[in-house]
């Protein structure tokens, strides 16, 4: 807010000398020719994420089963890194399984419908799986989603409402599930403002933070949802398919998990593999089979960097990028049908800028040919990415420049409108 900036490339090359986190770039994995927009998607590899999973390997080499000794916590000693990006306790984090079978996983823990009180509250602007695993989990409770999935409508597609959200909340919702960062429109969802609501009426609360974690600072502490899931490959760059975090309220230690397996069983029973399961009283609690160490190792290099860094200053970049970059579009690229659809205020926006034209899905196209990776999605909107950790201010200078070229000089004319199966 209020920053002042300038149009041109020297410029940009300025901010870029004076960037507090600039060598940390050297950290990435950044293609020489190729400038990356795509983190809010999956992050750039990272030296710190090769190293740790070179480490593990090497356990694994030398070790063989003995490597248990010095893993048995580790999905644990994950949790404890994830958890200062969320200012939770670190006994409240796990990282295991995935997004959406964290979400079953917790919903099914907490879920616990009356014939009063059985409908879960969502939004219909959030990603796809999370509605998927809601739908299913009602279902399996005998619920029809039609009547057990309350839907809160955005008005422009966009935005969420959180007067909206407040205003659902009446006494036959038992659960909520909402993203923290809205996936296309970069909207903050005000997560203390809803969760007090849910509480002061009653109602379970829980969080998706796929698009939030790495990008915004968030305090649990203060405030205090049930439940939080996400995922590790977007900011956190942890490598496709990398194992995603599971926050656990502490006041919900006691509860058996939904999907027990053998690794929520308590520490120091898990080895007497006795058929009684004895649920371990922390987030590990919720981890359900053998973790995945090989793709769990790159997150312990990356959360190194974060914590290291820390999320104040990464948002404070993140910010003043991201900042820069709706300057150069409303300066530049707004005579030639582009918009911003992201919400502008600081405390309204996630980490990826939200660029919105008629010819977004050509344009994104054009732009890969061009060596610059957006990601498109539906209807219109191009996904701008700059990253605090590893993108620069004149990387932000040419992917204008060349948005601009794409419109001027036709050239996303050279590419058809079909879509293909990954965009
Ligand atoms: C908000 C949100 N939730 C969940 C997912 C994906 O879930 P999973 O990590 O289980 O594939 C995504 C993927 O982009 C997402 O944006």
């Amino acid at each position: 807010m209020g920053r002042k900036f300038q149009k041109d490339r020297a410029y940009a090359q300025e901010l870029d000398k004076m960037d507090p986190l600039k060598k940390v770039r050297d950290r990435f994995y950044v293609q020489p020719a190729e400038i990356y927009m795509d983190g809010n998607s999956l992050g750039l590899a990272s030296k710190d994420a090769e190293e740790a999973l070179r480490r593990m390997m090497e356990t694994w080499k030398k070790e063989g089963i003995k490597l248990w000794d010095a893993l048995f916590h580790y999905a644990g000693k994950l949790g404890e890194m994830s958890a200062p990006l969320i200012n939770a306790n670190p006994d409240e984090v796990v990282i295991t399984g995935s997004t959406t079978i964290n979400i079953h996983q917790c919903i099914s823990t907490l879920y616990k419908p009356t014939k009063e009180r059985y409908k879960i509250l969502v939004d219909d602007l959030n990603f796809p799986t999370d509605r998927y695993a809601v739908d299913s989990q009602v279902r399996l409770h005998g619920y029809d989603p039609k009547d057990a999935v309350k839907v809160v409508t955005s008005s422009d597609g966009r935005l969420i409402d959180e007067a909206t959200v407040i205003e659902a909340m009446t006494d036959d919702v038992a659960m909520i599930l909402l993203p923290t960062v809205l996936y296309r429109s970069s909207q903050i969802v005000d997560m203390k403002r809803v969760t007090d609501a849910a509480h002061q009426r009653g109602i379970l609360i829980g969080w998706d933070l796929c698009h939030a974690i790495g990008a915004i600072p968030m305090d649990f502490k203060d405030i205090q949802p049930d439940f939080a899931v996400w995922c590790t490959y977007k900011y956190l760059s942890a490598g496709p398919g990398s194992i995603a975090g599971l926050y656990m309220n502490c006041k919900h230690f006691k509860e058996t998990p939904g999907l027990a397996g053998w690794w929520g069983n308590k520490d120091e029973t898990q080895f007497e593999l006795k058929h009684e399961f004895e649920h371990q009283h922390d987030a590990s609690g919720w981890q359900i089979g053998s973790p995945s160490f090989l793709a769990m190792a790159p997150l312990e290099g990356t959360l190194t960097i974060f914590n290291e860094i820390g999320m104040t200053k990464i948002r404070e970049k993140s910010l003043n990028i991201t900042a820069y970059l709706m300057y150069l579009i409303d300066e530049k690229l707004s005579q030639y049908g582009y918009t911003v659809g992201n919400p502008r205020e600081d405390s309204k926006r996630g980490g990826h800028v939200c660029l919105e034209h008629d010819e977004a899905y050509r344009i994104c196209k054009a732009l890969k040919t061009a060596n610059i990776i957006p990601d498109f999605r539906e209807p219109n909107v191009i996904r701008l990415a700059p990253i605090a950790l590893y993108n620069t201010y004149e990387e932000v200078y040419k992917l204008v420049e060349t948005l601009k070229d794409i419109i001027v000089n036709k050239k996303y004319e050279a590419f058809s409108n079909e879509r293909t199966l990954v965009v």
